[in-house]
C-alpha cells in the first residue's frame, strides 16, 4: 500500500490530522491498535479551547459541538470554604466549550467515514522503518498477515505509550519529566452538575474538581493516593470524600448517583524534544503529557496538529519544506507554555505529601492573591482559554 502520510493512532490528534489533510487533498491512512469502540470508551478531556474548536470546524466536524457543547465564560476556584469566580469573558472577552473528548472522537470518526478515508483498526505490531530517508515505511500485522505501507511522512499520534516516540534514536531524543506524588480518581454520573461552571477546589484533604459533560451528566474528580485502587473506592466512599472537600453550597447541590465510569489517572508532566526526526513527526500525547489540572492535553494535541497540517499543506501545495523544518520549534514553544500553566495549576491546587507548613502558607497566599488581583486572574484566564497558535 502507498499513501502520502501514514498516521499512527486514531485518538483525537490522529483523527483530526487525518481529516484536515484529507480536506486539502492529502492522502492518508490511519493505523490504530485498538478497536473503534475501545477508543470511544476512554473517558478523558472535557474542556475545549476556542482554537481547538475552530480546528474542528475547519475539519468539517464541529456542528454537533456547537449544538450540544456548553459555553463556559469562567471557572470557580474554591478554598477556605468559599468559592471565587474567574470571569474569562469580562477579563479577556473569551470562553471555552465543555464538550467531551469522546464526542469529538465520535464526530471525527463519523467525518472520516463520510469521506471514505481509511482507518485500519486492530493493527498489531506497528513498526516504523527508514524514517531517516525520504521513503519511510510502516509495517503492521492484521489477522495474522504482515502488511507494509510506503509513504512520504509518518505522523506519530499514538499517545504516551505508543511506538513512534520510541522509534527516534535515544541519542537524538531528550526528555523532561516530573511525576506527581498523587493521582486523580474520576467518576462519570448521570446527575446534573453541582454548579453551572467547573469548580476547582483546594482543600487540606486534597484537590477536588466538579466538572460536567452535559446539563444532566457530571464528571467528578478527587485527588487520591498513587497506590489507591479503583476497586477500593465505592461510590459512597467517593462522594463522602468529595463532600469533605467542597463548600456548603456545592455539598447541598451535589446529587450522588451510581457511577457509570470510574478510573484513576496518574499525574505527569513530560516533554520529548525534538518533535521531528527525519520523516517522522510526533503530535499530541506521543510527544508530551500535562497533568489534567489545566485542561490542556487535548488542546495541545490540537495545536500540534494545526502546525503539522499547515506544514504538510505548505510542502505539498507550495513545494516548500519551511513548515516541516520549523514544526518542532513552533510546536514546542506553545507546548512549554502549556506545560508551565498545567504545572502551576497543579502546584496551587493539590496537597503535596511532602509539603511543609511554610509551603502550605505560600500556596494559600498565592490563591488569595490570585482571586484579589485583576492581573493574576487575567493571567490565569489567558492561559486557560488557550494561548494563540
Ligand atoms: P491518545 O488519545 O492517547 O490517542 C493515541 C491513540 O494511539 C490511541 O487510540 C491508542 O490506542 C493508539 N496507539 C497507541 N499505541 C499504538 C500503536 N503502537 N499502534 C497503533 N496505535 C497505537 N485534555 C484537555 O485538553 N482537557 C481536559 O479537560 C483533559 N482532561 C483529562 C482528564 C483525564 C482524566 C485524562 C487522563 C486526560 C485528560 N486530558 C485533557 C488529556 C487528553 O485526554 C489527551 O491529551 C488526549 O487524549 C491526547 O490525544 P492523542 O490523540 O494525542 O493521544
Ligand atoms: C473533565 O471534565 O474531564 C476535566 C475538566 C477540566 C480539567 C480536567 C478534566 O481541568
Amino acid at each position: 500500500m502507498r499513501t502520502q502520510v501514514a498516521i499512527i493512532g486514531a485518538g483525537p490528534s490522529g483523527l483530526l490530522l487525518g481529516q484536515l489533510l484529507a480536506k486539502h487533498g492529502i492522502d492518508n491512512v490511519i493505523l490504530e491498535r485498538q478497536t473503534g469502540e475501545y477508543v470511544l470508551g476512554r473517558i478523558r478531556a472535557g474542556v475545549i479551547e476556542k482554537g481547538a474548536a475552530d480546528l474542528l470546524d475547519e475539519a468539517g466536524c464541529g456542528a454537533r459541538m456547537h449544538r450540544e457543547g456548553l459555553i463556559h465564560d469562567g471557572i470557580e476556584i474554591s478554598f477556605g470554604g468559599a468559592r471565587h469566580r474567574i470571569n474569562f469573558k469580562n477579563l479577556i472577552g473569551k470562553s471555552v466549550i465543555v464538550y467531551g473528548q469522546t464526542e469529538i472522537t465520535r464526530d471525527l470518526m463519523d467525518g472520516r467515514a463520510a469521506i471514505g478515508a481509511q482507518t485500519i483498526y486492530e493493527a498489531e505490531d506497528v513498526s516504523l522503518h527508514d524514517i531517516g530517508t525520504d521513503r519511510p515505511k510502516v509495517r503492521y500485522s492484521k489477522d495474522g498477515q504482515t502488511h507494509e505501507i510506503e509513504c512520504d511522512f509518518i505522523a506519530g499520534c499514538d499517545g504516551f505509550h505508543g511506538v513512534s516516540r520510541k522509534s527516534i534514536p535515544a541519542e537524538v531524543l531528550k526528555t523532561f519529566e516530573r511525576v506527581y506524588p498523587f493521582g486523580w480518581l474520576g467518576i462519570l454520573v448521570d446527575k446534573p452538575p453541582v454548579s453551572d461552571e467547573l469548580i476547582y477546589a483546594n482543600h487540606e484533604r486534597g484537590f477536588a474538581l466538579c466538572s460536567m459533560r452535559s446539563p444532566t451528566r457530571s464528571r467528578l474528580y478527587i485527588q487520591c493516593r498513587l497506590d489507591d485502587k479503583v476497586e477500593d473506592w465505592s461510590d459512597e466512599a467517593f462522594y463522602e470524600e468529595l463532600k469533605r472537600r467542597l463548600d456548603d453550597e456545592a455539598i447541598k447541590r451535589l446529587q450522588p448517583g451510581p457511577s457509570i465510569e470510574k478510573s484513576i489517572a496518574p499525574l505527569r508532566s513530560f516533554v520529548a524534544e525534538p518533535m521531528r526526526h527525519g520523516r517522522l513527526f510526533l503530535a499530541g500525547d506521543a510527544a508530551h503529557i500535562v497533568p489534567p489540572t489545566g485542561a490542556k492535553g487535548l488542546n495541545l494535541a490540537a495545536s500540534d496538529v494545526y502546525y503539522l497540517w499547515q506544514a504538510l499543506v505548505e510542502y505539498y501545495k507550495r513545494q516548500s519544506p519551511a513548515g516541516i523544518n520549523a514544526y518542532s520549534a513552533r510546536a514546542l514553544s506553545r507546548v512549554w507554555k502549556a506545560e508551565r500553566f498545567s504545572w502551576w495549576m497543579t502546584s496551587q491546587l493539590h496537597r503535596f505529601p511532602e509539603s511543609s507548613g511554610f509551603d502550605q502558607k505560600i500556596q494559600r497566599s498565592e490563591l488569595e492573591y490570585l482571586v484579589s488581583s485583576q492581573a493574576a486572574m487575567t493571567a490565569l484566564a489567558e492561559n486557560y482559554v488557550g494561548l494563540p497558535y
